[in-house]
């Protein structure tokens, strides 16, 4: 059984997403034994509780220094004997302690094509303003490893989505939500549950199953 951590900022309609899919068994195999989140009134949090996960907010004010809040970060992940974790809206840059010790057990949802409108500031609607000012006709969304370089992990899925006349940023993430990041994020957690999954030369591969 994969044991899954997801971190989480905001509505956590991607935890949601791998929460139904557990529940239905689109993905076996999985559990998700921890939410955590940077920001104690996130919804994800809430998600979380009503699904019966354990639900734990960790923000760094609370802490003396960031220091502190990466050592009670990494102690919080590593008490639950993780096997990946799932970076699903999340907006706290991770510790340095997460690699090598997690190398290639902790994936992201991007909400573009990876290289595209990717990298420092582009989260969120930010994303799809700069897509929408570029004029792309397909945008879509990423899953990638995570490493050191913000979004410039091995990328495992991705799926294009249309851009439509008249999108606005919130019109046109709603539409990479549903029809990309909500399928993504599960067919990825089950690829890896299946051990399907593996990194080679920097480059994700998908074995058949
Ligand atoms: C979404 O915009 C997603 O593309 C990005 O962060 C946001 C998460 O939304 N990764 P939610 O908290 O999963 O609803």
């Amino acid at each position: 059984m994969l044991r899954v951590g997801v971190c989480v900022s905001g509505g956590g309609t991607n935890l949601q997403a791998i929460i139904d899919r557990i529940g239905d068994g689109a993905i076996e195999n999985a559990s998700i034994e921890l939410v955590v989140s940077n920001n104690k009134n996130a919804y994800a949090l809430e998600r979380a509780r009503q699904a019966g996960i354990e639900a734990v907010a960790l923000s760094p004010r609370d802490y003396e220094s960031r220091e502190a809040f990466h050592e009670a970060f990494m102690e919080t992940l590593d008490a639950h004997r993780l096997d990946l974790v799932v970076l699903a809206g999340f907006l706290v840059i991770l510790p340095p302690q997460m690699f090598p010790r997690y190398e290639n057990r902790v994936i992201n949802i991007h909400p573009s094509l990876i290289p595209s409108f990717c990298g420092t500031g582009f989260y969120g609607l930010k994303v799809h303003e700069a897509a929408l000012k570029r004029g792309v006709k397909l945008t879509g969304a990423t899953v990638h490893f995570v490493n050191e370089e913000t979004d410039g992990g091995p990328i495992l899925l991705q799926k294009s989505v249309e851009v439509k006349d008249g999108d606005t940023p919130e019109i046109l993430q709603r539409r990479v939500m549903e029809e990309a990041e909500w399928v993504l994020l599960p067919q990825a957690i089950n690829l890896i549950a299946g051990g399907r999954v593996r990194v080679e030369d920097g480059k994700a591969v998908i074995e058949e199953g």
